[in-house]
C-alpha cells in the first residue's frame, strides 16, 4: 500500500512527510495554482529538496495532443529529473503519447481515468500508474469501486507491473473503499490526512491512558 500527498503545498508536504512514510507527491494543474502561480518548476525543486530523490513526484503535462505531451514529457524531465512521473490525462492522444514515453524510458501516470476502458487501455498503453477519480466518478453515478477492481483483477491476472493510485477523494470513507478495492496506492490531500487523525476520540483516548498511568504511579514516565 502506498500513501502520496496530493498537493505541492510546501508546508504541507513538510509536514506530512515526517508522519507518514510518503511514497509520492501528485500535482495537477488545480493543485498548483493554489499555490498561487509561482515559477513552477523552481517550486517542483523546492518539492525535491523537501522530499528527497526517492520519493516520486507526479507532474501533469498541460498539452493535449500527441507532439505537444511529448514536448512538455521532456522538457517536465529536463527540469524535474529523471525520477519524475509524467501524468498524462487518458484520452486517444494521452494513450499515444503514453506508449511512446515508455518506449523512450519515462515513468508514467495516466490520469483523469472515470470508465473501466481508460484504465484497460492505459494498463496496455504501459503506464506504470492509474489514476483513477473517485469522487469525480461518484458525482456522475460512475461505480468507482468496480472499476478499480475491474482494473485491479485484470492487473493480477495479467501480471502487469502497474499499479492503482486512486485519486479525487473528498472524504475519508473513498480512500478506505478504493484501498478494499484494489488500489495499491491512494493520493489524499492534507486537509483529509488532518481530518483522518484529528477525530476528538483519539486524543480523549490517549489523555485517559496518560491519566491512568499517572495515577497509577505517580509519574508520566515510563521510568
Ligand atoms: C491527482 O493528482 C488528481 O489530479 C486529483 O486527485 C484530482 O482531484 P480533484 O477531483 O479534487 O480535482
Amino acid at each position: 500500500m502506498e500513501f502520496m500527498l496530493d498537493s505541492l503545498n510546501l508546508d504541507a508536504i513538510k509536514t506530512w512527510k515526517q508522519f507518514i512514510p510518503l511514497a509520492g507527491v501528485t500535482s495537477n494543474p488545480t493543485i498548483t495554482r493554489m499555490e498561487g502561480g509561482k515559477p513552477f518548476f523552481q517550486h517542483i525543486r523546492q518539492v525535491r529538496d523537501l522530499v528527497g530523490d526517492s520519493v516520486p513526484i507526479h507532474v501533469q503535462v498541460i498539452a493535449q495532443d500527441y507532439q505537444g505531451i511529448l514536448a512538455d514529457a521532456a522538457r517536465i524531465r529536463q527540469e524535474c529529473g529523471l525520477s519524475t512521473y509524467i501524468k498524462v490525462p487518458t484520452t486517444k492522444e494521452g494513450l499515444a503519447a503514453i506508449q511512446s514515453l515508455k518506449n523512450d524510458g519515462y515513468f508514467v501516470t495516466a490520469t483523469a481515468i472515470y470508465t473501466a476502458i481508460q484504465g484497460l487501455l492505459a494498463i496496455e498503453a504501459g503506464a506504470d500508474y492509474l489514476a483513477p477519480y473517485f469522487n469525480r466518478m461518484e458525482n456522475l453515478d460512475i461505480d468507482p469501486e468496480m472499476v478499480i477492481h475491474q482494473l485491479w483483477q485484470v492487473i493480477e491476472r495479467e501480471k502487469k507491473s502497474c499499479k492503482i493510485v486512486a485519486a479525487s477523494f473528498k472524504n475519508l470513507a473513498q480512500v478506505s473503499r478504493a484501498i478494499a478495492a484494489g488500489a495499491q496506492a491512494v493520493t489524499v490531500s492534507p486537509d483529509l490526512l488532518e481530518a483522518g487523525l484529528a477525530h476528538p476520540s483519539i486524543a480523549k483516548a490517549v489523555d485517559d491512558f496518560a491519566k491512568d498511568w499517572e495515577a497509577t504511579y505517580q509519574r508520566t514516565s515510563l521510568d
